[in-house]
């Protein structure tokens, strides 16, 4: 039998209050358990030490874009931004979390054995619990571009954070993981570079950034927007949007993942070829830096990215 999770923090929030983590629980014949009605987002909060503060990493962007998916799925009811931050700076208080936090959302249709029509009762439930960086140190990931193709738009809805897209994803990282890399690159149905399963791509061509546009079935990363800001804000380079094709995956100086969960996460090599030398380009350490010293507010630009969480 699979051993049981040990909980990583006493509290998660349901409904706007937080629950003891045994009782946050939602009714097995619900439609987000039926049907997956039930979207989300994933959220960093950053502790710095010397101010003693967690900063939340571009929240009212994750809580428009939760309200966004909500109402691609056509719920019925919505959340406000202030109502959602508040649930989420009460948890992280109450979990008395003094450390890089990863924070979860759910927004899903709570009708025990209710059906597929709009109008049910939404579900708020949100878990913050300590997250550190993905990946190792100082190590690029060995990528595979992926057989299994990105859900089109025709479909599905890649632009939102739907439960359901991330069975598209969890194929492509296992078949990955099976075949012995670590981590999957997504096409689109046209034979364009999409993104990974769960964070966006940038790759270096002649020392520009160069990017999947928001037509190739991407999710709207704001991480890749961050990245974009920096490089030009910081570097004097203009990333560029377009289409990528799978044979520029191979002709790339450098390649990175850009998300909230990856943060910037180097590639090393696709498809077993070396992306450069194969070891962390020059860009691409900058763009980690940089992106590091944001997030936490080492760098002070920005403020208006940084949510604080702790009174001072
Ligand atoms: C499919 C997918 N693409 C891209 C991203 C990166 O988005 P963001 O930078 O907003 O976290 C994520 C992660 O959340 C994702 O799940």
């Amino acid at each position: 039998m699979a051993k049981k999770a040990k909980p990583k923090v006493k509290y998660l929030s349901l409904n706007g209050k937080v629950v003891p983590w045994a009782e946050a629980n939602i009714h097995i014949l619900s439609p987000a358990m039926k049907y997956a009605a039930n979207v989300f987002e994933g959220i960093r909060g950053y502790w710095n030490a010397d101010e003693k503060q967690m900063y939340i990493f571009r929240l009212e962007e994750h809580l428009r874009r939760l309200q966004f998916s909500m109402k691609v799925m056509r719920y019925d009811e919505s959340f406000s931004v202030a109502y959602l931050q508040d649930c989420i700076i009460d948890l992280i208080r109450a979990n008395k979390l003094r450390q890089n936090t990863y924070i979860r959302l759910f927004a899903y249709v709570d009708e025990p054995d209710g059906g597929m029509s709009a109008g049910a009762p939404v579900g708020l439930a949100i878990a913050a619990t300590p997250r550190g960086p993905r990946g190792e140190p100082g190590k690029g990931m060995n990528c595979q571009v992926s057989s299994w193709l990105r859900l089109p738009e025709t479909s599905m809805p890649p632009r939102i954070k739907c439960v359901a897209n991330y069975y598209n994803s969890r194929l492509a990282w296992a078949q990955a993981r099976l075949d012995g890399y670590d981590n999957a690159i997504l096409m689109t149905q046209k034979g364009t570079v999409s993104e990974g399963p769960g964070a966006c791509l940038f790759i270096v061509r002649n020392g520009v950034p160069v990017t999947s546009s928001l037509t190739s079935d991407i999710l709207e990363s704001i991480t890749r927007d961050t990245v974009i800001q920096l490089c030009a804000e910081y570097f004097e380079l203009d990333a560029v949007q377009r289409d990528i094709g799978r044979t520029e995956l191979y002709a790339a100086e450098e390649a990175f993942y850009a998300g909230t969960g990856h943060e910037i996460l180097p590639i090393s090599s696709i498809d077993r070829m070396a992306v450069g030398t194969g070891d962390i380009g020059p860009l691409t350490q900058k763009v980690m830096d940089t992106y590091a010293e944001l997030v936490e507010g080492a760098i002070p630009d920005h403020p208006e990215w940084r949510t604080p969480v702790y009174d001072k």
